[in-house]
């Protein structure tokens, strides 16, 4: 697609806005949906590209997924129902999508072949490579099995205690869908909290996980029973609208139906620290995955350091974080988050180079960034570099730019958000 012309010099962003599907609950609803025995149904399910390629990987294992007006019926047999596929898997431009599918294929007897877009082909897969091949899966990819394409056969797996190397949610996700699949029980133990929406998955499908501080355990050979999901809306694509709402002068936005799994709301301290106008719901509803309304208002703000523990809590906020303190009085410091080097693009770099475009004060470090507020941003040419949520925090600083901005490669944006931009432009008064 061409360049996209983004709206800029935003008076006030007043009005609702429903958030999407959570795309980390709806690659997990159809895996878990695909491995469990019966029919399920997903509502709410997120239609965005990485998603959609999660179901086409499973039909090609044979699954029968019936996609209806923003919903899905999954047709489970087990993980036995899963068969050799004919043709190679591909993921597009999903991580979450290729590496749990690791993880589920590892104990699947047979052969398949994992490929993606050129992003995919650049993010590290010995995280889930190495453990699986513990396990007893025979796994092998591009340069010594770290990169796509990768070949997976699986078979008969043993249990594994492993430490997690990093803080990350596909990496244990992908053990614990191994795990489910091993004779005896394995532990995996995270160097801090990571999203849990495996596990709340392995309950909501009947089966038994637990979990104590970071330890997790789960045994092999339990039988999933299907199940009815609704998928809460994403606080990761709220993610953009809080910002917006914080940084626009006289906005007032109401975020309908917010995910507000309490491994996933980083961004929320972050923004209370920082003095924002955010009113969150006190009682909330206690579905397998809580959910609420958010009400953000423009806010001062003052800058803050965010490092530590918080970092997993609030990894894909990041960048739309870089951008709010461009708005805070005084010196943000976000540090280790050496993972950014290793998502969609390496977004230390992504970030940095595109709000520097737009007249931001922001520097690069080995494991995060310094920003500098409150600084007026001007306006140019910029490019999501094919990451969604890069392209979406662009559109949101062009909101406060006094100077036309040009985005290339906009429509990355579909991966997480494909109506992002008519969301967006409701909001504009
Ligand atoms: C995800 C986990 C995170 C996150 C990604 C989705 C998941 O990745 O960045 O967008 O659904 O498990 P890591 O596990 O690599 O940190």
């Amino acid at each position: 697609m061409a360049a996209l012309k983004l709206k800029t010099n935003i008076d006030r962003l007043v009005g609702n806005v429903t958030i999407p599907g959570d795309k980390s609950i709806s690659h997990r609803s159809v895996m878990f949906g695909s491995i469990a025995h019966g029919e399920t149904i997903v509502t709410n399910f997120l239609p965005g590209d990485d998603c959609l390629s999660t179901i086409s990987c499973f039909r090609k294992l044979g699954v029968t997924i019936e996609e209806a007006d923003n919903h899905l019926r999954i047709s489970g047999n087990g993980f036995e129902g899963l068969s050799e596929p004919t043709e190679v898997m591909d993921v597009g431009n999903s991580g979450t999508t290729i590496r749990l599918l690791m993880g589920i294929l590892a104990g699947r007897p047979f052969h398949s072949t994992l490929v993606g877009d050129a992003s995919i082909g650049k993010r590290p897969m010995t995280r889930v490579t190495v453990p699986l091949s513990q396990m007893g899966a025979k796994l092998d990819g591009r340069k010594n099995g770290d990169f796509t394409p990768i070949s997976i056969r699986g078979g008969h797996l043993q249990p594994i205690q492993y430490e997690l190397p990093v803080a990350s949610a596909q990496v244990k996700s992908a053990i614990i869908l191994a795990g489910l699949q091993a004779d005896g029980i394995s532990t995996i133990i995270e160097p801090a909290e990571t999203r849990d929406h495996t596990e709340r998955m392995i309950r909501q499908f009947g089966g038994e996980i637990t979990k104590d501080n970071q330890t997790i355990r789960v045994k092999g050979g339990q039988k999933l029973t299907a199940s009815t999901i609704h998928v809460p809306g994403d606080i990761s694509s709220a993610a953009f609208f809080l910002v917006a709402g914080a940084i626009i002068p006289e906005s007032e936005i109401v975020l309908k139906n917010v995910g507000l799994n309490p491994t996933r709301t980083g961004i929320i301290e972050v923004m209370k620290q920082m003095g924002a106008k955010l009113d969150v719901p006190e009682t909330m509803n206690n579905d397998f995955e809580p959910s609420g309304d958010l009400i953000i208002k423009t806010s001062n703000l003052k800058a803050t350091v965010v490092e530590g523990n918080l970092i997993p809590r609030l990894i894909d906020e990041i960048p739309i974080i870089a951008l709010l303190a461009t708005q805070a009085e005084g010196t943000t410091i976000i540090k280790d988050a050496e993972e950014l080097k290793v998502k969609e693009t390496n977004r230390i770099d992504t970030v940095v180079l595109e709000l520097r475009k737009l007249g931001a004060n922001i520097e690069a470090t080995e494991d995060g960034m310094i920003i500098h507020g409150k600084t007026k941003l001007t306006g140019g040419k910029v490019s999501s570099h094919g990451d969604h949520r890069i392209g979406m925090m662009l559109a949101i600083a062009a909101l406060l730019c006094e100077n036309p901005v040009e985005l290339e490669q906009p429509d990355a944006i579909s991966v997480s958000y494909p109506n992002f931009f008519e969301h967006l432009n409701n909001l504009i008064r």
